[in-house]
Order: structure tokens, then sequence, then C-alpha cells
């Protein structure tokens, strides 16, 4: 196999249409050609339209023109239609070779398009000492997907989790396990279920109500602040074990969700300690952080309230102390300096949009966030209970994600039993694990992100409709078919007449990488898993229309091609959701 760059027809067709514009209008030389797929034709090209007007024609003259300088091409047909829309078909033997190419390469013919582009997504990031709930659940999935898509695409990625491991909370909690000695919180004193994050979640809120209660407490806590600031070797040890043990609770959530983030990618905010007196040195010498009320702010100059005054980012609080706003700046000053990031993305929920405008700003300003580096702020919306309301168990709590995981994976062994009884009980345990994470995983990435979602496990195990189960399953059936036909792979003879759904399908094949690439730019995962819904439905269709295995060659062989293309693309885009696509199901 080779990894040879394949260019997809829709771009053959841009160029041609390109030059043709070139030759027939040098004054519009280099204008977008709007190649679209369509529905009336292979591609359709709106460019008349969007030109005419610059050169003081009417679209369909335009239009006109340019299918007299397309016709010389290498296209069977090109058709003016309607008001000046160039609807162009390409020839059969091309469509086939595109697919004869697509199957010789490793990596389906995709361009590396985001080569040596270096990346960090930051996501996850949960916090030490709580539970990781829903929202979690979102970052990690997204921005696993993100990571694995750019990866793909040639990208170097840095994956960093983020992990609220500092602030002042810690001292209190430090202060109340010293207290009660008798609490269980480690892994190995846990019975059932309980996660340590989980028990320490618990302590946590316990040792609040007595801060709040018990004044003698709360200066005890403090000076415990105080004494991890300060380095302070025991109080120092038991930061590092809380921090430990709720790290290998998410690392449970990790391996089952099957996420590429390692121990090396943790990166908590604790890490930008040492920088922050540097970086705020650096923020105040520029004059772009300021002395407010005892406060150390930086007034925004794009963004203000509703009273109308400057918006502030809180360098350093009227206590002295540093917050969340603080370690922002030193990490994208971090990552773009010694990391060397061309690209930053942030995966965190839409309410951090105001925040991570004010830090993109502010590194703008002090000249660490130039044109050479994107910033973007991954922006996604909240997960509702199937009622529509705000995620909650029935008892009113948060939902804690192990039992969320385990409930679907549940429901996709009930599904999947019911198709299949027969199977060998090993066979159920693993299908159902890759369906009920998959669905799980699927039902997130495939609603556009900054929309809000209702979690609905019934629908989400569905074999039916745009899931996840579904698509695992379209590409099961696949396999089975390519497995009744065992016999070797013949080439593809790139001669024989396309059938209409035959063509569809190819079309649909060839445009693998034109998505991953709009995914690329826009960070939506929703892009993939539409192109694999239409792509599965596509297929159908196709087998619906055409015999495959009773076919007489040569037209079998290129059938089962077709099939083998359609197998590995729904795989492989599917990995790239970081969801399994097992053999049988
Ligand atoms: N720990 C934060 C939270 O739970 C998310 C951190 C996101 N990353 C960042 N660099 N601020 O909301």
């Amino acid at each position: 196999m080779s990894n040879h760059e394949v260019l997809p027809l829709s771009g053959h067709v841009a160029s041609a249409v390109s030059e043709a514009i070139d030759r027939s209008r040098p004054d519009l030389a280099g204008a977008d050609p709007v190649v679209r797929r369509s529905e009336h034709a292979d591609f359709q090209s709106n460019a008349a339209f969007a030109l005419a007007k610059r050169v003081g024609m009417r679209p369909f003259d335009l239009a006109t023109e340019l299918a007299t300088a397309l016709d010389g091409e290498q296209f069977g047909c090109v058709e003016l239609s309607g008001p000046g829309f160039l609807n162009i078909m390409v020839p059969e033997h091309a469509i086939w070779e595109q697919m004869s190419a697509r199957l010789a390469s490793d990596r389906l013919g995709i361009a590396v398009s985001q080569a040596e582009r270096r990346t960090v997504i930051d996501y996850s990031a949960p916090n030490i000492a709580k539970e990781m709930h829903v929202g979690h659940l979102r970052t990690t999935i997204i921005g696993d997907s993100l990571a694995r898509i750019l990866e793909f695409l040639g990208a170097e990625i840095v994956r960093q989790n983020h992990l609220g491991d500092w602030g002042t909370q810690f001292g209190m909690l430090i202060q109340y396990l010293d207290e009660h000695p008798d609490a269980t919180w480690r892994h190995d004193e846990l019975t059932g279920k309980t996660s340590a994050a989980s028990a320490l979640d618990d302590l946590y809120k316990a040792a609040r109500k007595e801060f709040d209660a018990d004044p003698a407490f709360a200066d005890r806590s403090r000076a415990r602040v105080v004494a991890l600031q300060s380095g302070e070797p025991t109080t120092t040890a038991r930061w590092q074990e809380i921090v430990d043990e709720s790290e290998n609770s998410f690392r449970d959530i990790y391996n089952r969700l099957d996420v590429l983030l390692t121990p090396e990618d943790s990166v908590g905010e604790s890490f930008y300690n040492s920088m922050l007196t540097s970086t705020i040195n650096e923020l105040v010498d520029a004059g772009i952080a300021v002395e407010s009320d005892d406060a150390l702010v930086i007034f925004s100059e794009e963004v203000t309230g509703p009273d109308g005054s400057a918006v502030p980012l809180m360098v350093r609080k009227r206590d002295g102390g540093y917050g969340y706003d603080t370690t922002d700046l030193a990490t994208i000053r971090y990552r773009i300096h010694d990391l060397k990031a061309k690209r930053l993305l942030y995966v965190t929920d839409s309410r951090q949009a105001l925040h991570f405008q004010l830090i993109f700003e502010a590194a703008r300003r002090a000249g660490w966030l130039t044109d050479a580096v994107d910033a973007e702020h991954v922006a996604y919306g909240t997960v509702l209970g199937p009622d529509g309301r705000p995620f909650k168990t029935r008892a009113g709590g948060t939902v804690r994600l192990m039992d969320l995981l385990d409930n679907a994976v549940e429901r996709a062994r009930t599904i999947v039993a019911e198709r299949d009884p027969g199977m060998a009980p090993a066979d159920l345990d693993r299908i159902a694990e890759a369906a009920g994470i998959g669905a799980v995983k699927y039902a997130d990435l495939s609603t556009s992100r900054v929309k809000d979602y209702a979690f609905d496990v019934d629908h989400m195990v569905s074999f039916t409709g745009n899931t996840g189960v579904y698509l695992q399953y379209a590409h099961t059936r696949i396999r089975s078919i390519l497995r009744k036909a065992s016999d070797a792979e013949m080439p593809i003879d790139p001669s024989i007449p396309l059938a209409p759904a035959e063509r569809a399908l190819a079309l649909e094949l060839d445009a693998f990488g034109t998505t991953l690439t709009d995914v690329a730019d826009t960070l939506e995962p929703h892009r993939l898993c539409g192109y694999l819904y239409d792509l599965a439905r596509d297929f159908t269709t196709f087998y619906e229309a055409c015999h495959v295995l009773s076919a007489a060659e040569p037209l079998r062989s290129n059938r089962l091609a077709l099939c083998q293309l359609t197998a590995r693309t729904l795989e492989h885009g599917l990995s790239l959701l970081g969801i399994k696509a097992p053999e049988r199901m």
C-alpha cells in the first residue's frame, strides 16, 4: 500500500472551472469556482452568480462563456441550467480510477493537510478532588476526536489536560483530612463503586461546611493554604496523594472511554505556579495590567459590561491570591513560547466564552499571540436530561459518569442480545461495551457542538437512525458481505458503466477527505458524523439496487471494491471519532 495523496474529483472539477474562468475572463483570475456536489449532476458550479456583476454581465451569459471554455476539458458533460448554473458530470472511468487509487492507499488517499502545524489541544481538565461530571464528558469526547482527526491530517498534536489541581480549596481539604484520619478516600480503602474522586468530593463538601461554621477551623485551613503554597513537605505530600488518587479515578473513566489522554498529558494548574510572577511582571511592565481597587486587573479594550465599563480580567485578587485567570495567562504564554504552538484549542463549555475572549485579547496585547498563531475556544452546549431539563439523577443529584456509561453499555447489551440471542457471552460483553460507549460518544459528537442536547440512552443505542450503533452495524454488514465473497481482490475495471446508486456511493466515498478538512477548519466533528451517516445510507441504497455477490465479473469485482472502500471509510471515520468498529454485532 502507498500513502499517495488522491485529489478528490471535486478538486479536479474546481481547478478546471478556475482555469476556465482564468482563460475566458482574465480580469476574474483567481476567483472562487464555487463547486459543490449537486442533485442535478455530479457537481455544480455557481461561480457565474458570484462573478457576473464584477464584469457587468448577466450570470447566464457568463455561465455560457464558462461552459464553452470548459467543454474542451476532461469532462464528459457540462450543461447550463436555470439562470446560470453549470452542471458538470465527470467521466465514469475517472470515478472508478478514484476508487482504485483510494483503495491502494493505506490512508485512503487523504492529503496531509495540517502538516507540521503544532496544535495544543486543552481538553477534559476535570478538577482534582471532585467527581467528573457530565460536562467533562463533552470536553473529553470532543477534544479527543479533534486530536485524532487533526493528527491524522498531519498536525503535531500536544494534548494538555489542564487539571484543576491548585487553589485555596486544597488547604481546607487537607486540613480536614488531617483532623479526620478515619475518613476513607484512598482507592484501596474504598468498597463498591465509589471512586477516590467521588469520596474526596464528599469530604470536600463536609470540609466546606465546617469551614463556614467554625472560624477556628477556617483559620487552620488558611494556614494550610500558606503551607501548601510555600511548599511545606507534609502538606505537599498530602496534596500530591490527593492529586494521584483523583487522577487514578479519572484514568478509569479515560480507559473506559478509550480516549488518548495519558498521564504525561496531565499538566495541571499547579504546573504554572512558578511562572505566575514573571507573567504578571511582564504584563505590568507593558502597562497592560493595572492596579484597581487594590487588585491587579487587565481592562478589556473590546468588551464592555452592561454599565458600559470595560470588563476586567483578574490578574491578582485583592487578597493577593492568584486565580483561574492568572493561571490561564501564564498557560497561554507557555504554550506559545515554550511549546511553540501554532494553533491553540481550548475545549470547554460555552459559558467560558468571555473568559477565553479576554485571555486571547490580553495575550495579543502582550505580543504573545501573533498572527502566526491561531487561538480558538472550542465551545460546547449543555447536556440535558431526556426531559430536556438539566441532567440530574432521579434524586436530583449529579449523574456519575461511570454510572452513565454502565447504563449505556447495559442497554446496548439488551439490544444486541435481542438481535442475536445465540451470541457467545464473551462476544456479547465485548460488543456491548463497544456499542454502548460508541453510542454515548456518537450522540455527543453528532449534534452541533454549540447546541445543548438531551441525553437519551434509548435513542442512542438504537439500530436505526443517526446513531453510533447504526453505523457500527452498517459496517458489520459490509464486512459480512466481504467475508462471503472470500475471493482474492480483483482490480477495478474502469470501463464499466456506473448505475446511479453506484455513482452516488462512489462520489460520497471520494468526499471523505474534503469532509475531514472541513472538520479541521470548523472544529465541528458533527460534520464527520453526518458524512458517515450519509455514506451508510448511500451504501444501503446501492446494496438494495445492485447485486454484488451474484453479479457477473467484472461487475462483481467492481462492486466488491465499492464495498471494500465503504467498509474501510466507515471504520476509519469511526476511529477518528474514537469509536470502535467491531467485525460482527
Ligand atoms: N478545570 C476547568 C473546569 O472544570 C476547565 C479548564 C479548561 N482549560 C483552561 N485552560 N482553562 O471548568
